[in-house]
């Protein structure tokens, strides 16, 4: 490309927010990860499985060429059958109410200098992990998430996911209760962060990056000064640590990061990558499972991501699902080796998804 035509080529780019990229749109830059691995090359058209693998790489923000189409693709909606259920009401019901009482909550640590009463907040998690106990709750969950999610909202997913993983692993109920604690004020740092850059339209300059980066230092010392257990203030400071020593802000190996940090870490990318988008509803668990998959697991604690990510797939066993091509189905075996590729029955059809790679789970039904 000569020098003119460089200089077109630049002026034709859009920096956006990934909140704001859209399947179709063309990639304007190569984007690396900070492992310095290519994780999608300037040229190609964005899909949803890039956007979701940018989630996963926390990359906030792209430059995409100038002349997208403004309507891009939308993918419709299916409402999964829980929806409809009992269960699925009382549940909402009780998340609504909890996302209410965790604002006044996390407001008063970070602006009163209160303490915060960790057993009555508690209270809250736990409900919410028993409303629908005979359903899955992770997929109840999916299934209330509205695309402008909050750091409130944020906070009660996380912290019922790390509830659950924490049951998974076998922890005390002791344990199972501070996980859920970390997982809820994980991003309590973020509240302190200024309003205008959190919500600042397009794409936000390298300094305002490292502010926002700071909510993890900021929540540390907001927790601590308090008092706050050391393993919830940890948490704060290190869930977006990694254990291949990528993450920020320290770069900690996977030895120095605490270990419910690192099982916030897991539920924390969790909820971001199932989130709705504005194209779409809630993502396929079996696509956020193979994203980590492919990505590999190494910047996560080995035992947890693995724990979590089969029981995930396991709560599944049996659901309908509609497949890429089009054809529905029901998950009739999860392969121990690719987790993210189960068996599905369609009809008289066994479809391994291990041996047809061009398929995928489109859409839970
Ligand atoms: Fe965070
Ligand atoms: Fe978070």
């Amino acid at each position: 490309m000569n020098a003119p035509e460089t200089e077109k080529w630049v002026e034709n780019l859009k920096s956006l927010r990934r909140e704001e990229l859209r399947p179709g749109m063309i990639l304007g830059q190569d984007i690396y990860n900070l492992g310095n691995q290519l994780i999608a090359a300037r040229g190609a058209v964005l899909t949803d499985n890039i956007i979701t693998k940018l989630q996963y790489y926390s990359v906030l923000c792209v430059y995409v060429e100038e002349d997208v189409p403004a309507e891009a693709a939308v993918i419709p909606e299916v409402h999964s059958w829980v929806v409809d259920t009992k269960e699925f009401h009382e549940f909402q019901k009780q998340y609504d109410s909890d996302v209410e009482a965790f604002r006044n909550d996390l407001n008063d640590i970070v602006e009163k200098n209160v303490k915060g009463d960790i057993d009555h907040m508690y209270e809250g998690v736990q409900k919410l992990a028993s409303a629908g106990n005979s359903l899955n709750v992770l997929e109840m969950m999916r299934n209330l998430r509205k695309y402008d999610d909050c750091t409130y909202t944020h906070a009660v997913n996380v912290a019922l996911i790390c509830n659950i993983l924490a049951r998974w692993l076998g922890f005390t109920e002791q344990e199972v209760e501070l996980a859920s604690m970390c997982g809820l004020l994980h991003d309590i740092g973020k509240l302190k962060m200024p309003s205008e850059i959190i919500k600042k339209p397009g794409p936000l300059t390298d300094e305002e990056y490292a502010i926002i980066k700071n909510h993890t230092i900021e929540g540390y010392r907001i927790l601590s000064a308090k008092g706050i257990d050391q393993h919830i203030c940890n948490s704060a400071l290190m869930h977006h640590e990694r254990c291949d020593g990528t993450g920020y802000p320290y770069g900690l190996n996977g030895n120095r990061i605490d270990h419910y940090a690192k099982l916030v870490a897991i539920a924390d990318i969790y909820d971001a990558m199932t989130a709705r988008r504005v194209y779409r509803g809630p993502l396929s668990p079996f696509e956020v499972i193979q994203i980590f998959e492919d990505e590999g697991l190494y910047r996560y604690d080995t035992q947890y991501i693995i724990t979590f990510l089969q029981r995930v797939a396991d709560s599944y066993m049996n659901a309908q699902v509609r497949l890429n091509d089009g054809r529905e189905g029901t998950i009739i075996y999860i392969n121990r080796q690719e987790i993210g590729r189960p068996t599905i029955q369609c009809g008289s059809m066994i479809v391994d998804l291990r041996r047809e790679k061009g398929l995928k789970i489109a859409q839970m039904l």
